[in-house]
């Protein structure tokens, strides 16, 4: 093994999940586990306790995630052997965080530690639960002598609603524990494509000559979802686009497309690389928030939560990466609910050749787009103009190379968080966000928050099932470019 190489055994842990019985314990968490259960990565003494403010036993928790892996897990992916050791690593403890009663449950577990004793088994606490929590919940655990050197805690995103407060809460966090113990996650960086990317990047050669703004025209990040806010319109209704996806996974997918290459893949170098792209993101303030954002609600969305409100629930924007790399080339991000499609892609767009030789090609030719599609169907597709076969003279026709995982590897791929959680267990940070990186990310998105609140930017609306605003095709139209849709 190489110093830089990670051991990828994965020690036994106590697990334990703040927010135990929500929506993302649920739906993501849970079945994520039971899919690294089915492939036998859990250590035999791994527990996984559930903490919530609901009464529930043991033996409530456990039905409780049976149901949703039922609900959750095709069922073709469902095996009893499974399930069963899952369910069985099961506990609950019910807790209320902001309350310091009811917290010697919690010690009792953790102290009771299973198999070769306490100094072996790497305690991880998930807090899925919201970031003014954070804090309180560290403290208490503190308090009650549950953090040693052993133990890692993940945090869940947005930290924070903008960078005071996400410093009030990552200095809470960092009074218990060191930064090398804090995993910030952002799923979007678990998806196999997105590190499929730093592979196409870093693990080939012929790219690299050509990724800088002397070849590529510009960039498109699309996020597009087709449901809206369902079940999470408090959250969602404080936070709104801005911050619950561009400031973490668009901005992140734009750093790997725009970072130089690291020295290794691992923790530090890639988080340093990443990094360097946030700052050198052109800031945008005053009239230039008017000019490259646009803000959107879909017409539905007061109905859904429950009156009006001027919440964005999509963004578009353009923005720069000003660096000898990447000077002058756009960077257009979009994002949105209740949109047309279920959709996420990255589209690097390349400059068209410099002549036209080919007779009759004027026009016909289309620039060369490299598409990573995170999904539907993870994969990536070269763009290029083809001959099209036959004796008739050259003529041209589109065509690309694609590369499909389902029919490339023969394997289900992971969701993002089944790859997340190993990796907190095996204790490896590389795609997880540094302090320093997500505050460089509100450091870049609070001016446009301000502005738009200093010129009562309202959102301008679209109807559900669309493509977002118009005013997000005109953003882009006006510079002679068009969303790849
Ligand atoms: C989450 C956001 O981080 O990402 C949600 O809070 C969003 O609002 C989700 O729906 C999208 O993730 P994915 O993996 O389904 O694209």
């Amino acid at each position: 093994m190489s110093a830089h190489t990670p051991d990828l055994a994965v020690p036994a842990c106590d697990f334990t999940v703040f927010g135990g019985t929500g929506d993302l314990a649920l739906r993501k968490l849970l079945p994520g586990l039971y899919q690294r259960e089915r492939q036998h990565n859990l250590h035999p003494d791994t527990r996984i306790i559930g903490v919530s403010r609901h009464d529930l036993d043991h033996d409530g928790y456990r039905d409780l995630v049976t149901q949703a892996l039922f609900e959750h897990i095709p069922d073709d992916q469902l095996e009893a052997g499974a399930l069963h050791r899952l369910v069985s690593r099961l506990h609950h403890l019910r807790l209320d965080a902001t309350d310091p009663e009811g917290w010697d449950g919690l010690h009792s577990l953790l102290k009771d530690t299973p198999g070769d004793g306490a100094e072996e088994t790497i305690r991880v606490y998930y807090l899925a639960v919201g970031s003014d929590l954070f804090g309180p919940v560290c403290e208490r655990l503190d308090d009650l002598g549950l953090v040693t050197p052993q133990c890692r805690v993940v945090l869940e995103k947005p930290i924070g609603s903008d960078l005071a407060s996400s410093r009030v809460v990552n200095d809470a966090v960092g009074r218990v524990f060191e930064e090398s113990q804090v995993y910030r996650i952002d799923h979007y960086l678990g998806k196999e494509s997105v590190q499929n990317l730093l592979v196409t990047r870093f693990a080939n050669i012929f790219l690299e000559p050509i990724w800088n703004s002397r070849w590529v025209d510009h960039v498109q990040i699309t996020v597009a979802e087709t449901l809206g806010v369902a079940g999470r319109g408090d959250y969602y209704d404080q936070a709104g686009a801005l911050r619950d996806m561009v400031q973490n996974h668009l901005l992140q997918m734009l750093c790997l497309v725009a970072m130089e290459p690291p020295t290794y893949v691992g923790g530090d170098p890639v988080r340093d690389e990443k990094l360097k792209v946030l700052r050198a993101l052109t800031p945008l303030t005053g009239a230039d928030v008017d000019r490259f954002t646009v803000r959107g609600q879909y017409t539905t969305y007061g109905e859904e939560i429950g009156g009006p409100s001027t919440t964005e629930t999509f963004v578009a924007l353009r923005a720069e990466v000003q660096n000898w790399r990447w000077a002058g080339v756009p960077f257009y991000l979009r994002t949105g609910k209740r949109l047309a499609t279920k959709e996420s892609t990255i589209e690097v767009v390349f400059k068209e050749p410099p002549h036209a030789m080919f007779p009759h090609s004027e026009g016909v030719t289309t620039p060369n787009r490299l598409t990573i599609r995170m999904q539907p169907d993870e994969g990536m597709q070269l763009h290029l103009t083809a001959k099209h076969p036959g004796p008739g003279g050259i003529r041209l026709h589109p065509a690309s190379l694609d590369l499909s995982y389902d029919h490339a590897f023969d394997e289900r791929s992971p969701d993002a968080y089944e790859r997340l959680l190993l990796d907190v267990m095996r204790g490896i940070p590389t795609l997880f966000m540094r302090r320093d990186e997500v505050e460089a990310a509100w450091a870049w998105v609070e001016p446009i928050l301000d502005q738009w609140d200093r010129a009562g930017v309202e959102p301008v609306r679209y109807h559900p099932g669309t493509n977002g605003p118009a005013a997000a095709a005109t953003l882009i139209a006006r510079e002679g470019r068009t969303w790849q849709e």
